[in-house]
């Protein structure tokens, strides 16, 4: 190869990389951060608490932009961008993955989890763990989970049975499980942005929903759902997600500081995401402007019974293993076994 093709070349890939690397402006790295949930949710405190911790550790190195409340974009549009390398990290819902894996579906099957730490345990499970590399040939490399919460329903009337939910049109996030799900309980579901929910129930464009406290409390769902059950049916949950060429073309040090900075903050999300969902259940309550019903061990069986034939439907999909893993993590068995910490 000639001398001068050969560095034309090189030139060219440096461009990639620079371009791929975020914009450095200065010799910073920039890593813009776009996410469409409040500040005040366990997303929104993650993302703020890793630019500060960016700041005090990588002063003059790296610079950290957040985005909230989907002021740079929604999820689908970041999703590209991040592919894109227009935007450097992304917490994009793993509902929202669907499109791009199958075994992602099994966070969103219904009853699937009965807590947050049956969660946890699963995404520390080998399987778990195995997720978060699912993606990295289509652009997205897993650096960590990062919890919400359990999903409650809002509607404008009671819904104590699934026989309630019958001919409600329920938002819900671009996931084919959870379509299926409504299907069972008898409702239409409209896929629909996190962005343009409120005012979808403000117009009655749609009559329900289901979505986190933390996200009904800072969204203001609360505000226009006459009631709010408190059923616990899913999980909401983010792929802390980077372009893996922008992660590995960062210099070896930047790159080591950033992940001990990531998986500090994760553990910080991960460890008060049920404390910042209770405190919002409390303020919707003291509000009196939506009415919490709380549902009779029966009445919640009765929901669980109707949404279980979704798993059948998804389970060779997602791979038998990965369900297993997943139902393991919440059954008491594994709750009591010496394992469990992990
Ligand atoms: C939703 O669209 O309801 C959620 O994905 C929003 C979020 O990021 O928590």
């Amino acid at each position: 190869m000639g001398k001068a093709l050969k560095a034309s070349l090189v030139a060219i890939a440096c461009l990639l990389v620079a371009a791929c690397a975020g914009s450095r402006d200065d010799g910073v790295i920039v890593i813009k951060f776009p996410h469409v949930v409040a500040p005040t949710t366990p997303k929104g405190r993650g993302a703020e608490r890793l630019k500060q911790l960016v700041e005090q550790r990588l002063p003059g190195r790296v610079r950290m932009e957040v985005y909230p409340s989907g002021q740079l974009m929604n999820d689908d549009d970041s999703m590209e961008a991040l592919a894109f390398g227009e935007v450097q990290m992304i917490a994009a819902s793993l509902s929202k993955f669907d499109r791009l894996t199958k075994r992602f579906k099994v966070f969103d099957l219904p009853f699937m989890f009965p807590d947050i730490e049956s969660v946890t345990r699963f995404q520390q499970s080998p399987e778990g763990r195995s997720l978060l590399g699912a993606l990295a040939d289509k652009g997205f490399l897993g650096l960590a989970f990062w919890h919400n919460g359990m999903k409650q329903f809002g509607a404008p009337r009671a819904l104590r049975r699934p026989e309630d939910a019958a001919g409600l049109k329920f938002r819900i996030m671009e996931s084919d499980v959870l379509q299926e799900q409504m299907r069972q309980i008898g409702g239409n579901a409209q896929k629909m942005d996190f962005g343009e929910v409120y005012q979808a129930l403000q117009t009655g464009a749609i009559d329900a929903q289901e979505n986190t406290w933390s996200n009904i409390y800072s969204q203001k769902f609360f505000e226009v759902q006459d009631y709010l059950m408190e059923t616990n049916h899913g999980y909401i949950g983010y792929l802390l997600a980077v372009n893996p060429d922008f992660w590995n073309g960062l210099p070896a040090g930047i790159r080591a500081e950033l992940e001990q900075i990531v998986d500090q903050v994760t553990r910080e999300v991960n460890g008060e995401s049920s404390a910042i969902n209770a405190e919002a259940r409390r303020k919707i309550i003291d509000s009196g402007a939506s009415t919490l019903v709380e549902l009779t061990p029966e009445e919640l069986e009765s929901w669980r019974a109707a949404m279980l034939p979704v798993w059948q439907q998804f389970e060779d999909q997602i791979g038998p293993d990965i369900v297993q893993a997943a139902q393991a993590a919440g059954s008491p068995e594994t709750i009591a076994s010496p394992d469990s910490s992990r």
